[in-house]
């Protein structure tokens, strides 16, 4: 760093760091874990991630504690998904041991980018896999590269903890009924960038998508799942179309230590007039509070906070998520993985 960055005011972004870690599988095995410190990669012009999507990634981040140590949250939970991403469009799974020991040294190789505690910013790691071995009819690849970049982070929606305006519209699915919207697939992320960007210049932070198959039941937001309070407890889509967000188990888990009930199922959009509180939920958006829920084909506008402040489930649930990433409270169920 040439000079000390402002961790307080980081957006969600890309910022150079010191070292990416790179893994090759080729000959029917994965090779040893390479250091680099380029930002390029070179590839075959006939490598199945440009040509046929072969691309998958992961999401997580390290955060500086209170007592100063580093912490990855969940970072096995993760591991396992990609494995499941990696299935899902017949890539080549990376074992939970190398995932987690890439993880944990492309962290402690680029510490000094770890925020301050206090700062509000984070670490967050991108580990990916793409096919790489040329391939011109549509098949798998059979070789790959995994590589883990890591970047400081502040919050996904500039506004942070305040609540944000979401929109429903129709003429966009991002997956298919039983498509890739269960794993993080790099295309499913291509097929909501026209809806996405419709809503920003609407002035919406993101779009609640509904079922791709009868439109009739919430799925998840463009980059994070949805939940919403309602009579106390605290209900979640259920669909075969959402990515499992690991997030959102996490607070579906932290809902029930307070006692709060919590219910994954389908959830028809008029419910959302009943609701009291609603967030997006997802590393890169944590629990980000929902203003108003604009359907823009109906012209119905579900008010959800009425004051503009957060809610106080959704408040106390942050708070508690928080508090145990920065090492505050203790970790009862084991979610941290201590960087030494
Ligand atoms: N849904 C989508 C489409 C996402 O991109 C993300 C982000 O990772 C999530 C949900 C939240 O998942 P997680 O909480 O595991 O980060
Ligand atoms: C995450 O929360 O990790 C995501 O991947 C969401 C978004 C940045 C795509």
């Amino acid at each position: 760093m040439d000079k000390e960055l402002d961790w307080s005011h980081l957006s969600f972004g890309y910022i150079p760091t010191d070292y990416n870690v790179r893994c090759y599988y080729r000959d029917g095995k994965w090779g040893d874990i390479e250091v680099s410190q380029s930002e390029t990669i070179d590839l075959h012009i006939a490598a199945t991630c440009l040509h046929y999507g072969q691309e998958i990634f992961e999401g997580l981040k390290a955060f500086r504690g209170k007592d100063g140590k580093v912490r990855v949250f969940r970072l096995e939970e993760n591991a396992r998904r990609i494995i499941e991403s990696a299935k899902g469009i017949m890539m080549e799974p990376v074992p939970v041991e190398l995932f987690t020991e890439m993880v944990k040294k492309v962290v402690k190789l680029n510490e000094r980018f770890v925020p301050p505690y206090g700062s509000g910013a984070s670490l967050y790691i991108r580990p990916l896999e793409i096919g790489i071995s040329a391939q011109v009819g549509v098949k798998p690849a059979k070789e790959y590269l995994f590589l883990i970049l890591v970047s400081p982070v502040g919050p996904y929606f500039k506004e942070g903890f305040k609540p944000t305006n979401i929109c429903i519209m129709r003429e966009f699915d991002r997956v298919a009924p039983k498509g890739t919207g269960r794993w993080k697939v790099g295309g499913n992320y291509a097929a909501s960038l026209e809806a996405g960007e419709k809503a920003h210049s609407l002035g919406y932070s993101a779009v609640l998508y509904l079922d791709p198959k009868e439109k009739k039941y919430l799925d998840e937001c463009g980059p994070a799942n949805f939940f919403a309070i309602k009579d106390g407890k605290y209900i979640t889509p259920a669909s075969e179309s959402i990515l499992p967000s690991i997030t959102n188990k996490s607070l579906m888990q932290l809902a029930r230590d307070m006692g709060i009930e919590v219910e994954a199922r389908h959830i028809p959009i008029d419910e959302l007039a009943d609701i009291d509180e609603a967030a997006a939920c997802g590393t890169a958006a944590v629990a980000s509070p929902v203003g108003e829920i604009d359907d823009l084909d109906t012209g119905v506008k579900y008010v959800v906070s009425k004051d503009g402040q957060p809610g106080p489930v959704t408040t106390a649930l942050y708070n508690k998520l928080r508090a145990i990433q920065l090492g505050e409270e203790e970790d009862v169920h084991g979610w941290n993985t201590i960087i030494d």
